[in-house]
């Protein structure tokens, strides 16, 4: 598989299958060395297709024999495909006998060994690295699957849908059977062998039924089990009241695996999750894992409908059901998180995702659509384009439509497509024609665009207040940047939720000119076009416009705004976004300034007590108090800027929040002491909210006491790491000491080591904390590549070597973009090796260089120097290739 020549498959290219392939009857000797396959299909020509021949994807199999009802027939390879002549028949069972060697498989695609047992992925195209088949979405079949291993390496043996029968074979071996009554692509194919114990619930839905809940994980980690659990109960009651969707399976089975390429997958029945998306316990995991757990287990969970019961044609329809998955769980998230404000810091937080993904993405030499056009290797389209755009933008139609009309909409899409493998043209179709009378249907091809441009829109608001004829007016315009391959870009649609503020914080009513009467203080206006005047009328007083509240489209804003217009919205906006975002803007537009100057960096009074006003404002919530406090990362503000030079970055930020530790000292103090948590642990919004706002107090107070010697705080947060009760807390203590590199960091990372020493994903967080630190002369580099030879690291893990790789390229600038390139020579290596190990985590990290034409001299020369270097290596998977060949193009 390992090929040299771009192999590009093209959207415009699809073409149905010539052949459905109707059932499939699969054995298994499992066996982690030798694992025999045997398929049977029945397969049916597809008589609107011309007669050809029947190519089946296969890849790193071993045949052993071809049936074509019951006859030898001759077959050949070609192009990496099995190629059988036409049968004769219009309709005919094909068997397949092939072996395949998990133990070997590194790739982690397909069937491969995890510890002792056997587990499989194959989306996207795995399923062709069990057996040989018509490894594409829109083939869909129903399974049959017989397990067949010993009884004692595997005692546990799981495939999708209800298990027939079960019993003893010979020479202590045991077997398995199982049949799913649902059609499914290959991708959604599973099977797990391994020794596992099941925390198990019996719930019965709204609608009568009774089913089964497993969570499988390892013996000892059941007692980590309860939160997932309590989130796939979560998840079921969800989509039932909120969309109708009821479980449609009497059995529904999660299982943990240690190594994982990525975060979980939703196979029929059958989900398999990274470890990291299942266990936690107080002890062991902090509230960010506790909502990355919620998150993932109503992801998958909701897939079972946006991806399983409507699948995708092809994968340029990706986002089809990712988008819509993540926009699920991300309402899910919400609606969780109960309060006003907790729904808000979720949005801040998956918005800040956004931007620090997503943007860069858009804007660098991976920049694709929604919908991509064409691609070498699909697993480099599981992006945050896909995935997160994608949910913005169904998010658009959920604005346009409101909850209601959405709701009406899903329901017509299944009414139309459930069974199906369809496209997002399909999704917006059905939604436009369940709210035939919304901005939606009125301009459904405007919207499409969203579909097929790719690039970040940028949006620009210049508003002018006439006190003579009590008029606002708001000038909009949109522009779309023009990409390599996408010079003629068109208007997208844009809802743009809007306020009107006075300068004492009051809301003013929204009436526009031609309407009668104000409706209410917060309104959508919707742009299709270049350009667009709004113009509001009986606006009492000057003003200030809150726009794109919430987030309401994923563009960048030039609202054109003031220092002093800024600070009246983050003190008064009603929309908790805006409030925030006005603190990022002033924010960054200081980094700004000072990047653009020799002067050492310095915040303004201004700015520093309107951060104390927020400290201080007993009406805000921690939560939201945490999130306004921290300035915008590095990578955030490297997207912001061209030619961005990493240490002057890194030097500027460091030095803002050496001020902010510094001159709001008592405030620090006063909101560590005011916020602990008394009661029993629970990851709910309000306790992680006080944990997130006194750990960031403590962050400061440490860092406070390092530039001025003083002992007393890094003494406090080094107790505090060592009585923690739970993770959150000890954490957030010792990365106190870690980020201001103070002298108790080494024993509290020795100590933590020592008490977590079998914890693989605390073990994880050992790494990662010390990959993420800021840099500081060159030390946590230096510290990264020691740990690289550390007993507990290692790279065939994707968790490990995420925790130690992608925290120095995606989590920390300043150490990984170094003048001397010695970062780049590292992640040159590491692209290297890691790739002859495992494609997909390689090609993943090699995006670290991604804006590379960003960079100021001498980062972009060295950073090109270094991407040739990977580039000139004949032998790279088809995924690195493609990643590097863009970042040269
Ligand atoms: N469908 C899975 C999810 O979103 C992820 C599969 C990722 N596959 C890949 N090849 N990267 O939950
Ligand atoms: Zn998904």
């Amino acid at each position: 598989m390992r090929e040299g020549t771009a192999n590009i498959v093209r959207r415009e290219d699809y073409l149905a299958p010539a052949y459905w392939i109707r059932t499939v009857d699969l054995t298994f000797d499992l066996d982690a060395a030798k694992t025999i396959v045997a398929s049977k299909l029945f397969i049916e020509r597809n008589l609107e297709q011309m007669e050809q021949p029947l190519r089946l994807h296969g890849e790193d199999l071993n045949l052993l024999r071809v049936l074509v009802d019951g006859q030898s027939v001759s077959f050949r390879h070609e192009d990496g495909m099995l190629v059988i002549d036409a049968p004769q028949q219009s309709a005919f069972t094909l068997e397949i006998r092939n072996t395949v060697a998990p133990e070997k498989n590194t790739q982690l695609s397909g069937l491969y060994a995890s510890g002792s047992g056997l587990f499989t992925q194959c989306e996207a195209e795995g399923f062709r690295r069990i057996t040989y088949f018509l490894d594409r979405p829109d083939v869909m079949a129903v399974y049959t699957v017989t397990l067949r291993g010993d009884k004692q390496k595997y005692p546990v043996l799981l495939s999708n849908g209800n298990l027939l029968e079960q019993g003893d074979l010979d020479n202590g071996r045991h077997f398995a059977k199982w049949h799913d009554p649902f059609r499914k692509p290959s991708y959604l194919f599973a099977l797990v062998a391994a020794d596992l114990v099941a925390r198990e619930q019996r719930v019965r839905s709204r609608s009568g039924r009774d089913h089964l809940l497993q969570v499988f994980v390892k013996r000892g980690d059941l007692e980590k089990t309860e939160h997932a659990m309590n989130s796939l109960v979560a998840s079921m009651i969800w989509d039932e009241h909120r969309f109708n969707l009821p479980l449609d399976l009497e059995r529904f089975m999660i299982v943990a695996v240690d190594d994982f390429n990525m975060g979980a997958m939703e196979n029929k029945g059958l989900n398999i999750f990274n470890t990291k998306y299942v266990l936690a316990s107080a002890a062991t995991a902090t509230d960010a894992d506790f909502d990355g757990i919620e998150s993932v287990v109503g992801h998958e969970y909701f897939h079972n409908w946006t991806g399983n019961r409507i699948t995708c044609q092809d994968w340029f329809q990706l986002s089809l059901k990712e988008g819509l998955t993540v926009f699920r769980d991300q309402e899910f998230s919400m609606d969780m998180a109960g309060s006003a404000s907790a729904r808000a810091v979720r949005r801040i937080g998956d918005v800040r995702s956004l931007r620090e993904r997503q943007f860069p993405e858009d804007a660098g030499p991976m920049s694709h659509p929604v919908r991509p056009d064409a691609y070498q290797a699909i697993d480099n389209f599981y992006t945050a384009t896909v995935y997160e755009k994608g949910s913005e933008v169904v998010r658009v139609i959920h604005t346009l439509v409101g909850q209601q009309g959405f709701a009406a909409g899903m329901a017509l899409y299944f009414q139309r497509h459930d069974g199906f493998a369809v496209t997002c043209d399909d999704f917006a179709q059905a939604m436009a024609d369940a709210n035939p009378y919304s901005p939606l249907a009125h301009n459904l091809d405007v919207f499409k665009r969203w579909y097929s441009q790719a690039g970040t829109p940028r949006l620009t608001a210049r508003g002018e207040y006439n006190a003579a004829n009590a008029t606002f007016t708001l000038y909009l315009s949109q522009h779309n940047p023009a990409l390599p391959g996408q010079n003629d870009k068109l208007p997208q649609l844009l809802p743009v939720a809007v306020g009107l503020l006075a300068r004492d914080g009051t809301a003013l009513p929204l009436q526009l000119a031609g309407e009668d009467h104000a409706v209410g203080t917060d309104r959508v206006l919707v742009m299709t076009e270049a350009q667009h005047t709004f113009t509001f009328v009986n606006v009492q007083a000057d003003c200030v416009p809150s726009l794109l509240r919430g987030f309401s489209a994923p563009v960048v804003l030039d609202d054109g705004l003031t220092d002093a217009d800024l600070l009246v919205l983050m003190a008064h906006d009603t929309d908790a976004f805006n409030r925030w975002e006005a603190g990022q803007r002033l924010a960054l537009n200081r980094i700004r300034a000072a990047l653009n100057s020799d002067a050492p960096a310095a915040l303004d009074d201004a700015f520093i007590e309107a951060m104390r006003a927020v400290l201080n404002d007993t009406r805000l919530d921690p939560a939201f108090k945490e999130l306004a406090l921290l300035l915008p990362s590095e990578v955030y503000v490297a997207d912001q800027v061209t030619g961005i030079d990493p240490q002057r970055l890194h030097s500027v930020r460091e030095a803002m929040v050496d001020q902010l530790a510094t001159a709001l000292h008592a405030e620090w103090e006063a909101a560590f002491a005011a916020n602990q948590v008394r009661a029993g642990y629970k990851p709910d919004a309000v306790q992680s909210g006080q944990r997130a706002l006194a750990n960031l107090a403590l962050t400061m107070l440490v860092r406070h006491a390092s530039l001025t010697g003083d002992t007393v705080w890094p003494g406090r947060a080094y107790q505090r790491f060592k009585d923690a009760s739970n993770m959150t807390d000890r954490l957030g203590a010792l990365e106190a000491l870690v980020n201001s590199h103070s002298e108790l960091a080494q024993p509290a990372l020795d100590r933590f080591h020592a008490l977590f020493r079998h914890e693989a994903l605390v073990l994880d967080k050992f790494f990662m904390l010390q990959g993420r630190a800021p840099e500081k002369d060159g030390r946590v580099f230096a510290r990264i590549k020691q740990l690289m030879q550390h007993p507990d690291f290692t790279l065939t893990n994707p968790n490990r070597a995420r925790s130690l790789l992608f925290a120095l390229t995606a989590g920390n600038p300043a150490a990984f973009h170094r003048t001397d390139a010695a970062g780049y020579v590292f992640w040159a290596d590491m692209v290297i090796t890691l790739d002859t190990l495992n494609p997909q985590l390689a090609s993943r990290f090699a995006r670290a260089l991604d804006r590379w034409t960003n960079l100021a001299e001498p980062y972009r020369s060295a950073a090109r120097e270094a991407i040739a270097r990977v580039s000139a290596k004949a032998d790279l998977s088809s995924d690195t290739r493609e990643i590097i060949d863009r970042a040269l193009a």
